[in-house]
């Protein structure tokens, strides 16, 4: 181990020496250490005040030269000091960040390294999002686009252009979560969290001339309070197609196709007349029990159909406001729907209550993996 050697003469050459064999005695003492007890010892060693090799360069070195070479080794010290300093300082930096890296915890704890390492599985995509890809992916398949909206919106997006204005009755079916503090704001102005994913329908539409065969998945709320099967934040799909000369054959032939990918070709649909706003005429559509094949059961409540979606022939009203846009009533037509991507994977998975896909329970979610 290094020793603070005495100098024979306090020639240039001497001191140069002397100082690089300390600064390599410095470099390989720093690499023995491995814990915070051995940095501890290291640091004493070289920094002590009472017997420390910085203090023992002083009394070794400097005190003993003749008067003559005392500035000159006074110099080459203080030119040492700052290294040495620094050396110590920067590896207990070093070391507290290589433990941090090994086992994650700061250090002080003891570090076995014949340890197995922390096992982390893998993640893999929440159920919700899954169908929500799943339900996308089918109507890729057959061409769409995929679309995106705000999940703030405005009343102009979310009703008004959507053929429900203002005090209509039809509002009352979806009630809103409004931001607050807008009294001063145009009607139509207002913010709100969307209640549906159909103002995409007017937002893609204002953007683009028909024709149009876009898919909306997203994020949507309500002031619902929570039950086995209602969230008051959920998540839907939206589809729209625009043309000339769409039918509602088009719609059924569509949907049906769409329900016979998701649920298997045994599946049959119906459409029961129904109503919304934006789209004359409206449907629920229904798949037949995808537990019972139809017989009926207490999943469809003895019916043999379950309700799975809003759809319609868009109305002209909704035309009305992007017609600047090529949407002239009198030349295209199209359809609309929107189902509740919860709902779906309720049915899919057989899922007892829509609050297990929020809580975040691992024995819930690796159900998936
Ligand atoms: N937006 C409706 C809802 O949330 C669902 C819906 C019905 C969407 C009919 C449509 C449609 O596009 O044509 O209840």
């Amino acid at each position: 181990m290094y020793t603070v050697p005495k100098l024979d003469d306090y020639s240039p050459a001497t001191l140069d020496r002397a100082i690089s064999q300390l600064e390599s005695a410095l470099e390989s003492e720093r690499r023995e250490v491995q814990t915070e007890d051995d940095w501890k010892a290291f640091r004493d060693r070289w920094l002590a005040r009472k017997n420390g090799i910085l203090t023992q360069l002083n009394e070794l070195w400097l005190k003993g030269a003749p008067p003559e070479s005392k500035k000159e080794i006074g110099k080459r010290i203080n030119a040492s000091r700052p290294l040495i300093e620094n050396r110590v300082e920067s590896q207990l930096n070093w070391l507290r960040a290589a433990v941090h890296e090994i086992v994650g915890s700061p250090i002080g704890l003891p570090i076995d390294i014949s340890l197995p390492g922390i096992h982390r599985p893998i993640g893999v995509k929440h159920p919700v999002l899954r169908v929500m890809d799943e339900i996308v992916a089918v109507f890729k398949a057959m061409g769409y686009s995929i679309g995106e909206g705000p999940e703030v919106e405005t009343d102009y997006y979310n009703f008004e252009s959507l053929n429900f204005p203002p005090n209509h009755p039809a509002r009352d079916t979806q009630d809103t979560l409004f931001i607050a503090a807008q009294e001063q704001k145009p009607a139509r102005d207002r913010l709100l969290l969307r209640t549906h994913t159909s103002p995409v329908q007017i937002r893609v539409m204002e953007l683009q001339p028909p024709p149009v065969r876009i898919i909306i998945p997203g994020k949507v709320h309500r002031n619902d309070p929570l039950d086995a099967t209602h969230s008051p934040v959920f998540h839907q799909v939206e589809g729209l197609a625009v043309d000339t000369n769409i039918t509602f054959c088009d719609l059924k032939g569509t949907l049906d196709h769409a329900m016979k990918a998701l649920f298997g070709s045994s599946v049959k649909t119906r459409f029961y007349p129904s109503f919304f706003p934006f789209t004359e005429p409206s449907a629920d559509m229904q798949v037949s029990c995808i537990f019972c094949g139809g017989k009926g059961c207490r999943k469809c409540k003895f019916s043999g159909w379950i309700e799975l979606l809003g759809c319609g022939m868009v109305d002209p009203n909704v035309f009305e406001f992007v017609k600047h846009n090529g949407y002239d009533s009198s030349k295209v037509s199209g359809f609309a729907f929107g189902m509740g991507v919860e709902r779906i994977a309720i049915l899919k998975y057989e899922v007892e209550e829509i609050q297990l896909f929020y809580e975040g329970d691992v024995r819930f979610l690796e159900q998936f993996a």
